[in-house]
């Protein structure tokens, strides 16, 4: 017969081995975990974060909003004091991204490109792609911009030339158009080819020509994290350079991506690559955040980041060296140089955190955090 000591002896044996596995487990779990994570997480071919890092598989989302210039005819006619302006949107895009081209390298780098694709969002939107808005004609505008330090006797010819083509600098197209599908110019197609510029554009759209495009965002070599596991995900060259158009720490290329991290929860900030702007941002932590359940922590662009020197010395390289160190007033980045020599800016929305200068040009902004 066997007795009810032996086994509860016999229980107690197995009850006790799992309280030492169970006592080893809550000691070195953090560190298995950690090595099956690293695991996981280093990009090869075959690891669990190549698939999800390949085809994103969480939804993103792009708000478009825009400005409608409601006074353009008071503008004209001399009699408005201020640019008066009405948001409408958002339009919203799903983004997805498809790394495409990627070949492992021997160092633990990966090379790639990023293609992007965008679809319309109705029921998410606020508006139709078929409003119209009335906006300052890009094109118009850069080429004013490009003459502003020409020779003077060049300039009324320009004019003429402009003025044969447009009435006035101010453009009026459908949202579709501003967006992705691109509004059609004649300047754009006589300047590409009478000039040495060279345009690669027959539209202006903010996104025209991006859809689904491999080479737009350029080439990106990302480490692995195979030698260095913080390392994981950062931007090592971009467009076969470890250097962008800024000078000295503004044009280095560093950063991630932002789809691929190396854990580490809590560090003062990180630094996001972005290539839209041609340079990387960092962002600074705001403190814990939950969503979903899931514990993370926040971090956000704060008044540093589009700085230029005012208040962070650091942001001083993006100031325009060539023009006698000329600074941008804080709160708007020059991209121009990222965008073809267009006047092209960047800013918080409703310039939030910028020099009262440029809200105080424009009715209609609101800025809130
Ligand atoms: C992964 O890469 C190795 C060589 O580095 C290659 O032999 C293997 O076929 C690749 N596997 C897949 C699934 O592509
Ligand atoms: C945009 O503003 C113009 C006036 O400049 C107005 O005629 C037009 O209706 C506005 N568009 C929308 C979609 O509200
Ligand atoms: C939708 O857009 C209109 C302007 O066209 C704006 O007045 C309204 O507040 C917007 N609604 C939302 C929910 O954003
Ligand atoms: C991507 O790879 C394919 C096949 O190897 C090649 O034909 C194509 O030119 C590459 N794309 C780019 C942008 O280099
Ligand atoms: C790794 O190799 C690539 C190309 O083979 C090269 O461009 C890059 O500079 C190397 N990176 C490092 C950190 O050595
Ligand atoms: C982008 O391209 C995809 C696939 O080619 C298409 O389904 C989608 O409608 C396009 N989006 C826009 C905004 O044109
Ligand atoms: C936007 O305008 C273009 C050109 O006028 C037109 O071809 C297109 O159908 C319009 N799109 C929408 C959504 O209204
Ligand atoms: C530009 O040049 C091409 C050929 O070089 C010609 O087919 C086209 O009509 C020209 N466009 C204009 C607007 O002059
Ligand atoms: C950037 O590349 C240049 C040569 O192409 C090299 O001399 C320099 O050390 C690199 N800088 C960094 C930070 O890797
Ligand atoms: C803003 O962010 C920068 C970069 O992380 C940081 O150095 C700076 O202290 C932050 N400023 C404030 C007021 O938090
Ligand atoms: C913006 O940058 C471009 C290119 O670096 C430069 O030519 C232009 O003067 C700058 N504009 C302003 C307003 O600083």
């Amino acid at each position: 017969m066997v007795s009810a000591n032996k086994k509860s002896s016999l229980c107690m044996g197995f009850g006790s081995v799992f309280v030492v596995m169970g006592a080893i487990s809550v000691v070195f779990w953090p560190a298995l975990f950690f090595a099956q994570l690293k695991n996981n997480m280093i990009l090869t071919n075959v690891s669990e974060s190549f698939g999800i890092w390949k085809e994103t598989p969480i939804p993103m989302y792009l708000e478009c909003f825009m400005w409608n210039i409601t006074n353009m005819r008071e503008i004209l006619a001399g009699t408005a004091a201020k640019v008066e302006v009405n948001q409408m949107g958002p339009y919203v895009y799903r983004e997805s991204h498809s790394k495409t081209n990627i070949t492992f390298k021997d160092n633990g780098t990966v090379s790639f490109f990023n293609q992007r694709f965008w679809h319309y969002e109705p029921e998410m939107s606020n508006g139709s792609l078929s409003d119209r808005i009335t906006s300052i004609n890009p094109i118009v505008v850069s080429i004013a911009y490009m003459m502003r330090n020409e020779r003077l006797i060049l300039r009324p010819g320009v004019d003429a030339f402009l003025r044969i083509f447009h009435r006035n600098m101010f453009v009026t197209a459908n949202v579709s158009s501003w967006l992705f599908d691109g509004i059609d110019d004649p300047v754009l197609d006589i300047a590409q080819n009478i000039t040495e510029i060279d345009i690669p554009y027959d539209k202006f759209g903010w996104f025209y020509d991006r859809n689904g495009s491999e080479t737009f965002d350029g080439q990106f070599l990302m480490d692995t994290g195979a030698n260095d596991f913080s390392q994981l995900g950062n931007i090592v060259k971009w467009r076969n350079s470890n250097r962008t158009l800024y000078r000295d720490q503004c044009g280095e290329v560093k950063g991630s991506t932002g789809e691929l991290w190396a854990p580490e929860l809590g560090q003062p900030e990180v630094t996001i690559f972005a290539p839209d702007i041609c340079t990387y941002m960092t962002l600074h932590k705001q403190g814990p955040y939950s969503t979903e359940g899931i514990d993370g922590v926040m971090y956000a662009a704060n008044d540093s980041v589009f700085d230029n020197g005012y208040k962070y010395g650091s942001m001083a390289c993006y100031c325009d060296e060539v023009r006698d160190n000329e600074c941008l007033r804080p709160g708007a980045l020059n991209v121009s140089s990222c965008r073809l020599g267009a006047p092209a800016f960047v800013s918080m929305p409703h310039f939030y955190n910028a020099d009262p200068y440029y809200p105080s040009k424009i009715e209609g902004l609101d800025p809130v955090p």
